[in-house]
């Protein structure tokens, strides 16, 4: 299955509209990456496109617009994100595109709701999502290339790297891990360790 190219064309005019030309162009770069994850993997293609290119779609909304969404739609707010409203951009961002594009399919939503920090279960889609947005090829830093040339071959390990290299980032800046970014880790390093000793 694919998309509507109409529904597509519409979302690439909003996106060009409310972000800033390098988020749209990292989007674009995500939905490319994505596209060649999903296909490697057998992961349903349109549901990688329409993750790839909405899951930052209120990245560049204000702080207070933010929180007001999430509370609107009696999103529960932890601590973290009540003091960096960023955080929410991944699970408030669902909520906007049912109501402006009428998308309503909740593994591209949970896909993009798990973009930033994991989760403990992450299915493929999830997976295609978290990787293709790290190492999309605006994305400089060498990690990335590292990341998309394991992803394909091993999607699962192009996961774990990710995650090290955010925890590792985040340790470096002396920032609080999300504890989302944690419980995903440890439940993705516990699932390798139990699969190598089966
Ligand atoms: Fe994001
Ligand atoms: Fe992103």
């Amino acid at each position: 299955m694919t998309n509507d190219p109409d529904q597509i064309a519409r979302i690439e005019v909003y996106l060009n509209e409310n972000l800033s030309p390098a988020r749209f162009r990292h989007v674009l770069g995500v939905r490319e990456v994505a596209l060649t994850l999903a296909k490697r993997h057998g992961v349903d293609i349109a549901q990688a496109e329409l993750a790839a290119l909405l899951h930052d779609c209120v990245k560049e909304l204000p702080d207070d617009e933010l929180r007001g969404l999430a509370k609107r739609h009696g999103l529960q707010v932890d601590e973290h994100e009540q003091q960096t409203p960023g955080l929410l951009h991944g699970k408030v961002a669902p909520f906007v595109v049912a109501e402006r594009f009428g998308v309503n399919d909740e593994t591209v939503f949970d896909a993009m709701r798990r973009h930033s920090t994991g989760a403990v279960e992450m299915g493929s889609l999830d997976q295609v999502l978290f990787v293709a947005d790290f190492c999309e090829p605006n994305r400089t830093y060498t990690a990335a290339a590292e990341v998309r040339e394991l992803a394909g071959h091993d999607l699962e390990a192009a996961v774990l790297e990710v995650m090290q290299f955010k925890l590792r980032k985040t340790l470096l800046k002396k920032q609080p891990v999300h504890p989302d970014s944690f419980h995903a880790y440890n439940a993705l390093v516990d699932k390798r360790i139990k699969n190598r000793t089966d």
